[in-house]
């Protein structure tokens, strides 16, 4: 059985894309600024995988990780 997923967005790196909210809007919200922070402790719920791997795979900045737990 895969492990779960777990996403934690690189403040450093984070510009304000917003294409992850945009694609994942369960797993990321937008703080005052714009930039992105992961929702929770990051843990990916059952299903919505695809949508980590997508958000990730769209971020211009590459500010986006994804570890397998
Ligand atoms: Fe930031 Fe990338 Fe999202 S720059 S707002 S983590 S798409």
């Amino acid at each position: 059985m895969p492990g779960k997923l777990k996403i934690h967005v690189d403040q450093d790196k984070c510009q304000g894309h917003a294409r992850c909210k945009s694609l994942a809007p369960e797993l990321f919200e937008l703080d005052e600024f714009g930039n992105a922070h992961e929702v929770g402790d990051g843990t990916v719920p059952a299903g919505l995988e695809d949508k980590a791997w997508l958000a990730q795979t769209n971020c211009p900045e590459i500010a986006i990780e994804v570890t397998e737990e």
